[in-house]
């Protein structure tokens, strides 16, 4: 083995390198402006009084919020509204609707002979020119899409020429803020005489041997690659494929004459292979070179892993285990960085998601950005990747539905085929080859689910599917009850997905061809951080006075329901696959029950608050899915001035069995946790119709505060008589052992400011022998606590908090996840929300130290250092 390796190693040193593909991003170097801009595409436009801008861009996040931004007067339909009304805040109350000119210059160095130009994303249908001439265009926002621009670059002669990219959003075109601008990277992609296409290359995993039931043992796999290269004449030419592990190690090889397709087709053994896993995400890098004679003409890397999936009527499995997805719904925006991408707060976002035990996002509704994949990838998180948010049926007036299936004409890259079947395209030739990517999804409650057009539209995106990448299944989030199992559309799913919707889980089961059905989207749970409301009942589509939902964790809409009530399904039948929350984070937009209030203009679902703050529920999901790690979590906060003597209930959220609570020393009672059978749960329901006329089966309301479900995952102390002090709980193990203890304490006056930074060390921004950019700049997450003179959380502190970072970092925006605020993330203050808020620090392009200083009127002010490294 080790011979062939070296001879190997020596074949490949003494290849003539005669050029390969080059790939540059274009992120630093961009002119823009809002608003029209006649003769922009001009090759000699004057754009020097533009404004400098950095790829990615979002150019409506710096606000300011304004209420008239996005008032439109309609009927929500999905949400069962029958008559319009007038609504702000449905995308996030910000400047995106408009259009927007982008220039920069690419430059095109001798000896290359095409050149394209990929976009990740830009919102929305960006339109491309470069000297002037008109390259391409692309319908949706979210998508990547690549231009061929050699006969622009007059058949890629070495220079410089311009690119212009207009950016157009016009008013009601989706259900929550999109962002707007150029909200991903730009890639210039230059190739050589004969190169490998982009996108042309597919590796997939079609073996791996069962030595071994342990995902995380070494095995035996076969992964099958399929390369595409373009050259006038294939004969004499090979490609050659093979694996390093993550040392370095050539692991495995293997090569093949092009054949006419332009194609090979290589099997790759690898002896001890190491399975990817959101727990373990190994990767290999794939290194695909091609050759003719002794000329590699083109060498690429793609990063793999190796992994197994499967779908049967036992369930879903991973590398052959059995396990339930423990998913949350993803916006695309980022918070305060709107929809401009940003690695290290996708990182973190993965990392908090992680932390409570979530092993699957889906990026509803949207295709996915090509870093977010990769960083899935190299953290471990399996993705749904959608695609859609409406088809034909316009959900909102100006939606994709406007592009679904026309066909794009008079442009430089029309071809003849409809948006759907060109973003679907992309989108799985560029989400092929990550090993997260567990399934696709082709949409989201797509009213058409009910009908013949559904119907015929599924099996077209499925079949496409398929026929790009025939390793992985399709769903779709269905919505509409009964309504597709009539229409057909549920059985002919790869994956049967019901978004809420859990009394007719049993049904949808009973007439799965598959034999399963997968919680595509769950709970829809509404809270505010650190908010809490009484008397404490169950509620659904509540709203109230201040415009906040109350952290006890038992309100939902009128079609969703409590986490608890999703478990039940998932513990109980086998049969369901597991969940994806709605959501993960809150996002900006949709800030449901308040679509008719001012202001609220973000969403109060996250089980993370907009700032990626833990709402009370991040414990409750973490009691739940994180099997690892213990969760010992008490709610409310204890600071209840004028509340004294009155009924103040009291939740554990623990992974324990068992708990005391003791206020001020004086036992609550000791409670353990309740299992009530499928029989129990479903007779603590009555069955409601709903205004759309589904039959709903509800919490009955006279046995809310009972032992019932609830008590299956929280323990509730619901007589608990409010008085100031200390509230501890004392948790037991299963031998009924002291195994932890929480104590809360009221607390003091604010007094100082405490900082915690989520990572201490950033690189600085690497950059080009110009000093260009060529990656996003890294970020630290600050997290601001107000507290007392003892250090505890003033749970009330509303304290405006001032900012000031100095050195080799600069601030980049702030946000206290209250859904109501208008104050603008960009400004260096704001005032906390019950006692916290999150600062963003942006790494500069060089190493060295910075400084937060973080002040406040009466408060003792605070600062931390965050060291920038090479
Ligand atoms: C679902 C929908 C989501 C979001 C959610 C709020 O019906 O798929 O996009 O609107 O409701 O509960």
């Amino acid at each position: 083995m080790y011979k062939l390796f070296t001879t190997l190693l020596v074949t490949i040193a003494t290849l003539s390198v005669y050029s390969q593909s080059r790939e540059t991003l274009l992120l630093e170097g961009w002119k823009f402006t809002k608003g029209a801009a006649e003769g922009a595409q001009d090759k000699t436009f004057d754009d020097s009084k533009w404004q400098d801008v950095t790829v990615p861009h979002d150019w409506a996040i710096s606000g300011p919020f304004d209420k008239e931004i996005d008032k439109q007067v309609v009927a929500i339909v999905q949400n069962g509204e029958q008559e319009a009304t007038e609504k702000t805040g449905r995308s996030g109350c910000l400047p995106w609707i408009g259009e927007g000119w982008y220039r920069t210059s690419i430059t095109i160095p001798d000896g290359y002979k095409y050149a394209e130009l990929v976009f990740d994303g830009a919102m929305s249908e960006p339109h491309v020119w470069v000297n002037g001439q008109e390259v391409g265009y692309w319908a949706y926002g979210y998508n990547v899409f690549k231009l061929d621009i050699t006969k622009a670059t007059e058949e890629c002669k070495a220079g410089t020429y311009t690119m212009a990219v207009h950016l157009q959003n016009i008013e009601e075109s989706s259900r929550w803020y999109p962002g707007a601008g150029i909200i991903r990277p730009v890639r210039l992609v230059l190739h050589k005489e004969k190169y490998l296409t982009t996108w042309g290359t597919f590796a997939r995993t079609t073996m791996i041997s069962k030595i071994s039931e342990d995902a995380t043992i070494a095995a035996e796999a076969r992964v099958r690659v399929t390369a595409e290269a373009t050259v006038a004449n294939h004969k004499g030419i090979k490609i050659c494929n093979y694996l390093k592990d993550n040392n370095g190690n050539i692991v495995a090889r293997q090569e093949a004459w092009l054949n006419e397709s332009k194609q090979v087709d290589n099997v790759l053994s690898i002896h001890n292979a190491r399975l990817w896993s959101p727990e373990h995400p190994e990767l290999y890098t794939l290194v695909t070179e091609l050759r003719e004679g002794d000329t590699l003409w083109d060498k690429k890397e793609t990063k793999i892993g190796i992994r197994d999936i499967e779908y049967s009527t036992e369930g879903f499995k991973l590398n052959g285990q059995l396990r339930k997805f423990k998913g949350v719904c993803l916006h695309h925006d980022l918070g305060p960085l709107g929809a401009a991408f940003n690695k290290a707060a996708f990182r973190r976002q993965i990392r908090l998601l992680k932390d409570i035990g979530c092993d699957a996002i889906r990026t509803s509704h949207n295709t996915p950005a090509p870093w977010q994949m990769e960083i899935c990838d190299e953290m471990g998180m399996m993705v749904m990747a959608e695609s859609f948010d409406m088809w034909i049926y316009p959900k909102c007036k100006n939606g994709y539905a406007r592009f679904f299936n026309t066909i794009d004409e008079g442009h430089a890259n029309s071809d003849g085929k409809a948006w759907w079947e060109r973003d679907i395209t992309n989108l799985v030739l560029l989400n092929r080859n990550y090993a997260c990517n567990i399934m696709y999804s082709i949409g989201n409650e797509i009213p058409e689910q009910n009908d013949k057009v559904g119907l015929q539209y599924t099996r077209l995106m499925q079949e496409l599917i398929h026929r790009l990448d025939g390793t992985r299944p399709c769903t779709q989030g269905m919505d509409r009850g009964e309504g597709p199992i009539i229409s057909g559309v549920w059985q002919e799913m790869d994956i049967p997905g019901f978004n809420y919707r859990l009394h007719v889980y049993q049904k949808g089961y009973e007439n799965s061809p598959k034999g399963f059905v997968l919680g595509s989207e769950t709970a829809s749970t509404v809270s505010s951080r650190g908010v809490y409301k009484f008397p404490v009942t169950e509620e659904r589509g509540t709203a109230y006075e201040d415009g906040q939902i109350s952290s006890y964790d038992l309100e939902a809409c009128s079609w969703s329901n409590l986490p608890d009530d999703d478990w039940m399904w998932q513990d109980k039948m086998p049969w369901v696959i597991g969940e994806f929350v709605w959501t993960g984070f809150d996002y900006l937009g949709e800030p449901t029950p308040y679509d008719e209030y001012w202001p609220s203009r973000s969403s109060y679902f996250g089980i993370y608050d907009l700032a990626g703050l833990p709402k009370d529920r991040a414990y409750l999901y973490r009691t739940h899915w994180n099997t690892k790690e213990n969760t010992l979590h008490i709610l409310p906060h204890w600071n209840w001035k004028g509340r004294e003597g009155e009924t103040t209930p009291v939740f554990v959220y623990t992974s324990y069995p068992e708990a005391e609570l003791f206020i001020n020393g004086k036992s609550q009672g000791r409670l353990k946790k309740y299992d009530l059978t499928m029989d129990e749960y479903l007779k603590s329901r009555i069955n409601v119709t709903m205004p759309w006329g589904d039959q709903y089966l509800v919490p009955d309301p006279s046995k809310t505060l009972e032992r019932n479900r609830l008590d299956r995952y929280r323990m509730r102390w619901n007589n608990v008589t409010y008085e100031p002090g200390e509230m501890k709980v004392v948790a037991y193990d299963a031998n009924g052992n002291i195994a932890e203890t929480k104590t809360i304490r009221t607390a003091g006056k604010p007094h100082h400011i405490e900082l915690s930074v989520d990572r201490k060390v950033l690189s600085a921004t690497p950059t080009d022998n110009n000093g260009k950019a060529t990656d996003c700049p890294d970020m630290a997450f600050v997290t601001v606590r107000i507290v007392d003179k003892d250090g505890n959380l003033c749970p009330d502190a509303e304290n405006l908090l001032k900012f000031n970072v100095k050195g080799a970092a600069e601030f980049n925006s702030c946000c206290n996840g209250d859904a109501t605020s208008t104050e603008v993330f960009v400004r260096p203050q704001m005032k906390a929300f019950h006692g916290e808020l999150v600062i963003v620090i942006e790494a500069g392009k060089t190493a060295g130290e910075a400084t937060l200083a973080v002040s406040g009127t009466g408060l003792k002010p605070a600062k931390t250092a965050i060291s920038i490294s090479e």
